[in-house]
This record gives structure tokens, C-alpha cells and sequence, in this order.
């Protein structure tokens, strides 16, 4: 049995930066665990938390249910692979791999055993006898997945570990780095930046922003009810629509989600109408996927959106139309850029800051700014920084007869739309 159980951790390095903030995660025995956020939200700083490799400003670890704050990385039974591994260049591939059992002075006989069914189960039984330097990219990260992996930890660590490989390699290796753990059973916490690679690998996905953990949950579960807007701009390829909306009530009719000359019409039958009810006359964020988009002719009544295709995106299986519907869109950044460094205050903190700071008070905020963000200031905010107009993603079939100018309507599936308040959070019914 194997666990890992982090119980509000927190990690301030000593020039303040908050690298994880409150952090509680309990992942469970052979579960395939996938930490997932942009580069510098503190994933790193949580696997070497957990391997020893830095201490927790506050909070504990738990392995198998102790305490484990007081024990070196060797005696926590764990192994870790990183991104920017180092084999050692004069041994073979099997003196690699079986070089930590040497240490522990595990006999040359069952060693060899051992190496052998690793590099068997990672592909790489043949080249067991080549130096490093005769090994393709590929074949030495399995080398050092291999040497992880052969003292048979109870707790597998690996920190980007695809991330300097090629695509088709780097996809050819999820299935295998899954297939093997499972068939391992060894518990994995497994840190990626790529959402895709959480995605297809994940047992469950946690969702990280700045050191604060925004969602946890299976793909299936943080890809259709994202808890924030954050999580649901960070998941999916092309990334949801979020458009502006302003609600307004038709009791015992429907709402209307207008987003400048159009209007969307939730039924007042639907189950979350009552939730948006609430937000009468104020305005809301409404994500809508492209899979819940179907283009249409421009007289289908129902829920449809009409614009002008602004441009084209051809991917070979399908086309991307970005439809200009007149919306405005709500923009999420920091996908990909590093945050500051600090949570340094207010001007230039952006959309991120202005969430995470209703969420909870950044470390070297004072009072009374929390008061002072009231939630109408939070979308003129927004507006003001994080506003542009609407590019709505449209799937259509490969090079479709269409071109940028063509009108098109498409038909919103209602069932299928997120709904978020002006601080991020999801409007829902009963919270998953
Ligand atoms: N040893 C360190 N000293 C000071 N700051 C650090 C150190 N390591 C990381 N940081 C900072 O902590 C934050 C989180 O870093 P890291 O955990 O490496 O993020 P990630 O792995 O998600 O890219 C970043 O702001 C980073 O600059
Ligand atoms: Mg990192």
C-alpha cells in the first residue's frame, strides 16, 4: 500500500514567493496522479516536497499515513525521475538501470534478473549492452525511467519527464509510461505543463495556479465541470469560448444571456436556471466548447449564434472557423507564461490575481484590498485588461467551402455550457 497525502502545505521561499500556497491532496494507493499548470505554479516544488528534497514551510506529508517530514529522501521509497536526467556515460544500459540496486548491494544474479524485466517492460531489452551516448532520446529516458523504477519504490515521482522528446515520441511514451506503472500498481505523481498529456494519462488531474490547487478530479470530471474559469481555459484544445454575458430573468420563462445584439435562452426547466437566476441584471462568464457548437443553416430557430468567420485554421481532420458573433470574450492568461515571481500588489496583477485574491488574501496583502475588490469592480477589471472581441472556435470538416467573410450560424447545445461568476468560480448546481 501506497499512498501520498499532503496536508495544507505551504512553501515560501526565503525571498517571499509563495511557490505552493495551502496545498491539500490526497493521492490514493496505484493511482495515477498528474499535477497540471503552467510553468512556475510550484509543481516542482511539490515533488521535491514529497521526495525530501525541500522542506514545507508549513503543513505535512504523509506516506502510507506517516509522517515522513523528519525522514531523508532515501528512507521515503521513493524514486524520481526528472526532466533533465543524467545517465552515466561509461556503463552499459544495465549497469545504468541496476546501478541503484548495486548500491544496495542487491547480488549480481537476481540483478541482472531485475534489469532485465524493466528493460522488458520498457522496450529496451536489446540494447542493454550500448553506452548512453548510443541511445536515442526516446531509449534514454526509458534508461532512466528503468533505473527509477527497479528498486521497486512505493512511490513513483516524475517531474516532465516527456518534455524534451519530440511529439510522436513524447505520445508513444504516455501510453507506455501508464502501461507500465499500472501493471506495476506503483502509486505516480506525474508533473506536466501540457494538458493534452494530463488528459490522456491521468487517473485524476489536479489543476494548479500559482501554488493554489484550483481543481482535482478524473479528466472526464475536470474537463466537463471545470470548477473555475481558470481550469476551463486551461483544458481542451481549442480552448472553450468564454464569452461575456449579461443575464436577465423571465420568471417561469427562461433567461436571457445576452452577449451584445445576441441572446442565448436558458429554459427556466433547465437544471442550473435557478443557480444563473441569481445573477439578475449582472454579468456572468458562459464557456461553450466547440463540441457544443454545430454549424447550421441561418434560419434554424433555437439556440443559435450568427457571425462572420474572421479566419481559418485547417488541422488535416478538421477545420477551425473563429466566428465573430459580436460577443465579447473574457480572456485567461498566464496559460503558459512563468507568474511573477511574488504576488507582488494590485495595478499589474491580472486576471489570476484578481481571483486567487478573492479567494483568499495574497501573503502581502493588506486588509482592506480584499474589501476594496467588491465583486462589480472585478469584470471592469477584467475589462479593462482582459477584454477583446469574441473569436468563437468552430469545428467544421476539413476544408470546408467556406472562407473569412462568410456568414455562418451555429447551434449552441445548452445542456453543454459552463457558467462562471465574475470571480472565476463555477455556477453550479451542487458542486461536484
Ligand atoms: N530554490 C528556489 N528558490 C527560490 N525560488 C524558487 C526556487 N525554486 C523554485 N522557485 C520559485 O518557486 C515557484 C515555483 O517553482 P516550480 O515549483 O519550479 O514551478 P513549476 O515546476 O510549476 O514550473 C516559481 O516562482 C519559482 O521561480
Ligand atoms: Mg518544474
Amino acid at each position: 500500500m501506497s499512498t501520498v497525502a499532503l496536508k495544507d502545505v505551504t512553501k515560501i521561499w526565503p525571498d517571499g514567493t509563495y511557490a505552493v500556497d495551502h496545498l491539500t491532496l490526497d493521492v490514493q494507493d496505484g493511482e495515477f496522479m498528474v499535477l497540471l499548470g503552467p510553468s512556475g505554479c510550484g509543481k516542482s516544488t511539490v515533488l521535491r516536497m514529497i521526495a525530501g528534497l525541500e522542506d514545507p514551510t508549513e503543513g505535512d506529508i504523509l506516506l502510507n499515513g506517516d509522517p515522513v517530514l523528519d525522514l531523508a529522501p532515501r528512507d521515503r521509497s521513493i524514486a524520481m525521475v526528472f526532466q533533465d536526467f543524467a545517465l552515466y556515460p561509461h556503463m552499459t544500459v544495465a549497469e545504468n538501470i541496476g546501478f541503484p540496486l548495486k548500491l544496495t548491494g542487491v547480488d549480481p544474479g537476481p540483478r541482472q534478473d531485475r534489469v532485465g524485466s524493466v528493460a522488458g517492460a520498457l522496450g529496451i531489452g536489446e540494447v542493454l549492452g550500448r553506452k548512453p551516448a548510443q541511445l536515442s532520446g526516446g531509449q534514454r529516458q526509458r534508461v532512466a525511467m528503468g533505473r527509477a523504477i527497479v528498486r521497486r519504490p512505493g512511490i513513483f515521482l516524475m517531474d516532465e519527464p516527456l518534455s524534451n522528446l519530440d511529439s510522436g515520441l513524447r505520445a508513444e511514451l504516455r501510453a507506455e509510461i501508464t502501461g507500465m506503472t499500472r501493471e506495476l500498481g506503483v502509486t505516480t505523481m506525474y508533473v506536466t505543463h501540457d494538458q493534452a498529456e494530463a488528459l490522456t494519462m491521468a487517473d485524476r488531474v489536479a489543476i494548479m495556479r500559482r501554488g493554489v490547487l484550483q481543481d482535482v478530479g478524473t479528466p472526464t470530471e475536470v474537463y466537463r465541470a471545470p470548477a473555475t474559469l481558470y481550469v476551463a481555459a486551461f483544458l481542451g484544445s481549442p480552448r472553450m469560448n468564454l464569452l461575456e454575458a449579461s443575464v436577465y430573468v423571465h420568471l417561469d420563462q427562461y433567461i436571457a444571456l445576452a452577449f451584445g445584439e445576441q441572446a442565448l435562452y436558458l429554459p427556466w426547466n433547465d437544471p442550473r436556471a435557478r443557480a444563473v437566476a441569481r445573477y439578475h441584471g449582472e454579468r456572468i462568464v458562459v464557456g461553450i466548447r466547440a463540441e457544443a457548437l454545430v454549424p447550421v443553416t441561418p434560419e434554424t430557430p433555437g439556440h443559435v449564434l450568427r457571425g462572420h468567420i474572421r479566419y481559418l485554421e485547417h488541422h488535416g481532420h478538421e477545420s477551425l472557423a473563429y466566428l465573430d458573433v459580436g460577443a465579447t470574450a473574457i480572456v485567461v492568461d498566464e496559460m503558459s507564461a512563468p507568474a511573477p515571481a511574488t504576488a507582488a500588489g494590485g495595478a499589474l496583477r491580472r486576471l489570476g490575481g484578481r481571483l486567487q485574491r478573492l479567494t483568499r488574501p495574497g501573503p502581502d496583502e493588506q486588509p482592506g484590498t480584499e474589501a476594496r475588490a467588491t465583486r462589480a469592480s472585478i469584470l471592469n477589471d477584467l475589462g479593462r485588461h482582459h477584454r477583446r472581441p469574441a473569436e468563437l472556435a468552430v469545428r467544421l470538416a476539413p476544408y470546408p467551402a467556406v472562407s473569412p467573410g462568410h456568414p455562418l450560424a451555429v447551434a449552441v447545445r445548452m445542456d453543454a455550457i459552463h457558467f462562471f461568476d465574475e470571480t472565476g468560480d463555477r455556477i453550479d448546481v451542487g458542486r461536484r
